[in-house]
């Protein structure tokens, strides 16, 4: 009879492997593309964060500086959530941390956000 602890040693190979292949997998198979170029009107995004979803986006908005995040995570490609409460991004996969204006808080991820280019014309932010 193996003992708990070669028990536990001969399933952390496929616990691993499962760890890592959900957001894998997730990323690659279940993510929108954020290539494509749209516009929103200034004045319907209000100061803090406003995640648009179709385009797995967060726009971060404090006064006249504008941001704008790609929504998946650089470890591996999960898509963030924001708390308000907090004030940060968490990852739902391995729960890296990142500030309000995309900053890595802690890891895994190694790095900030990635940002998206954007210009503002007519009151409008055309991202893309
Ligand atoms: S995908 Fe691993 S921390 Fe976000």
């Amino acid at each position: 009879m193996l003992s708990k602890r070669r028990k536990f040693l001969k399933l952390l190979p496929y616990t691993m492997a499962g760890v890592l292949a959900y957001p894998a997998a997730k990323f690659i198979f279940f993510s929108e593309n954020t290539d494509e170029k749209f516009w929103i009107s200034l004045k319907n995004i209000k100061d803090g964060i406003t995640k648009i979803k179709k385009h797995n986006l967060f726009i971060y908005k404090n006064g006249d500086k504008v941001e704008v995040f790609n929504a998946h995570c650089t470890h591996m490609g999960c898509i963030l959530n924001f708390y308000k409460e907090k004030q940060r991004f968490i990852c739902p996969c391995h729960h890296s941390n990142f500030t309000i204006d995309g900053h890595r808080i802690k890891g895994p991820a190694q790095r900030d956000l990635d940002k998206i280019t954007f210009k503002i014309e007519n009151k409008k932010l055309f991202i893309g």
